[in-house]
């Protein structure tokens, strides 16, 4: 008995310094940035705090520089850190660091398909289209802006209709700006009330939530592992095949009445596309349900949680509030609706917008990218294919372009003349080959919707709120912050 055992343990060893030393030999082989040592298997999970990603790549960061290496199982990282490395990748090689690199909560469905999770010629042909058309090119009689003002509208009557009672705003906000995508992409808005509208809604806030607590963060990291592991992140796959059978089922309906000389919508022109192009498979069925899934994702929870956050911030801070009062009672009045030209006469807005998204820090780890080639970056070589991390919260709070990175002040975008001015750590939106492709829509629905909002109400709240409440919750892919109960007072 006491030989089995030992011969077990003998076997146990042989077998572990094996792997142990085949690791290592070919970790240490890579000339990659340094970094925490990583165990084989698990690689470097057990440096990430439980639910913590962001703020344990911080610390790394204050360990080991602007550029280092964690390893996500058997995977290598690069994660770039503070302004002038992530413009050096992003920007000045921008080929070189242009690829998507993997996100494994999302890639399990999106199989590389769809303008955010593709690569090569696939990704430019379909990032290529979706620019024009959020454009405004050949899309309809009514311009995006109009859509956006249309919709703010829509809003305002649905903020009345509560009479100042202390509501949650996320609801309204979240359908708001998702009536915005829908009318670009099919052509008509849901009203409020539609009860199906709103659980495909809650669809969206549910992936965001799964894939940024504690076990989507695991997920990311060590995905076969946590395949076998029971938890919400394994519901990510049902919510998404609930919002994809809807898109699917919308372009059916619109087949019926498409008119290639008459495109009215997103999907018309994708339509019409798909004739023009019958070989090319880029613009298949299949790319055309993920890249308008791509959309709704992308361009509907980070614009709604940006306005969540920002009314927030408006609360906490009354004199702030006050002073947009004044600018828009000043250049837009009470009667007319805002339009993207007030935004040049209005300094004041447009910088606490923009703290806003500074502060706020939508997505703070990015979406990850990954070397196109084998590339040589600050005397390291990268081989193609590497996830790359540029972490945009070390941009938008990076101490040598901010006096205070982690306080909010509309003050880092106006200068001593009250004049807008920009701060190179504003960066929400990415930069580069994949910066943000609907980056023109976000700013002009943000603007819109706070401008028309602050118009017509006064922002009240019985919480008072602290410092800590408005700062952004940290944790991993997405920044959610808390949920709070508010109401709107008519101005008028
Ligand atoms: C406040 C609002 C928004 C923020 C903060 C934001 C931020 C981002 C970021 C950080 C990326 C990753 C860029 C990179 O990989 O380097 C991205 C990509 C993308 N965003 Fe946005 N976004 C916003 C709104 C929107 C809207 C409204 C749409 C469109 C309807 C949109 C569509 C996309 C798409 C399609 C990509 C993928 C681009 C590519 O891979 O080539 N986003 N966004």
């Amino acid at each position: 008995m006491d030989l089995t055992w030992f011969v077990s343990f003998l076997l146990a060893f042989i077998i572990s310094s094996f792997i142990y030393s085949t690791w290592n030999s070919i970790y240490r082989g890579r000339n990659l940035p340094p970094g925490p040592t990583p165990l084989p298997i698990i690689g470097n999970a057990l440096h990430i705090k439980r639910g913590e990603m962001v703020k344990s790549l911080m610390e790394l960061r204050d360990k080991y520089g602007s550029i280092y290496t964690v390893y996500f199982g058997h995977y290598p990282i690069v994660v770039l850190c503070g302004y002038d490395t992530v413009k050096e990748a992003l920007i000045d090689r921008a080929e070189d660091f242009g690829g998507r690199g993997r996100l494994p909560t999302i890639d399990q469905f999106v199989k590389g398909y769809g303008v955010v999770f593709s690569n090569g010629n696939r990704w430019k042909d379909l990032r290529r289209f979706s620019i024009t058309i959020l454009r405004n090119f050949g899309m309809g009689k009514k311009t995006i802006e109009e859509r956006i003002q249309e919709e703010s509208s829509f809003l305002m009557a649905e903020i009345k209709s509560q009479k100042e009672q202390y509501i949650d705003p996320t609801r309204f906000l979240v359908q708001a700006v998702s009536n915005v995508i829908c009318s670009i992409v099919f052509g008509n808005r849901f009203e409020y009330s539609n009860d199906s509208f709103q659980k495909l809604l809650t669809m969206f806030s549910v992936v965001f939530q799964d894939q940024s607590g504690v076990y989507g963060q695991f997920q990311d990291m060590l995905p076969t592992l946590m395949s076998y592991v029971p938890g919400p992140h394994k519901r990510l796959n049902r919510s998404m095949k609930r919002v994809t059978d809807f898109i699917r089922e919308r372009i059916k309906m619109n087949e019926e009445s498409f008119d290639p000389h008459s495109p009215r919508h997103f999907i018309d022109c994708f339509l019409a596309k798909q004739k023009q192009e019958k070989d090319n498979p880029n613009f298949d069925r299949i790319n055309m349900v993920f890249t308008i899934l791509n959309l709704f994702f992308a361009g509907t929870e980070t614009v709604s949680t940006t306005l969540r956050h920002g009314l927030m911030i408006l609360m906490k801070y009354p004199e702030i509030q006050d002073k947009l009062h004044q600018e828009i009672a000043r250049v837009i009045g009470d009667s007319r609706v805002p339009n993207i030209e007030d935004r040049s006469k209005m300094p004041y807005t447009d910088a606490v917008i923009h703290e806003i998204q500074r502060f706020s820090d939508i997505l703070p780890l990015n979406v990850p990218h990954a070397t196109t080639r084998d590339v040589t970056f600050k005397g390291y070589t990268i081989p193609k294919g590497t996830d790359v991390y540029p972490l945009l919260c070390s941009v938008l709070q990076d101490p040598t372009k901010l006096a205070c990175p982690t306080k909010f002040d509309p003050n880092n975008f106006l200068d001593d003349k009250g004049c807008f001015k920009k701060n190179e750590a504003y960066m929400p939106f990415s930069a580069g080959k994949r910066v943000c492709l609907g980056e023109g829509l976000a700013r002009m629905e943000l603007f819109i919707f706070f401008t028309t909002i602050l118009q017509h109400f006064n922002l009240t709240s019985k919480t008072t709120f602290t410092e800590e409440d408005i700062r952004p919750v940290m944790t991993g892919f997405a920044n959610i912050p808390k949920f709070y109960q508010m109401s709107f007072v008519p101005r008028v």
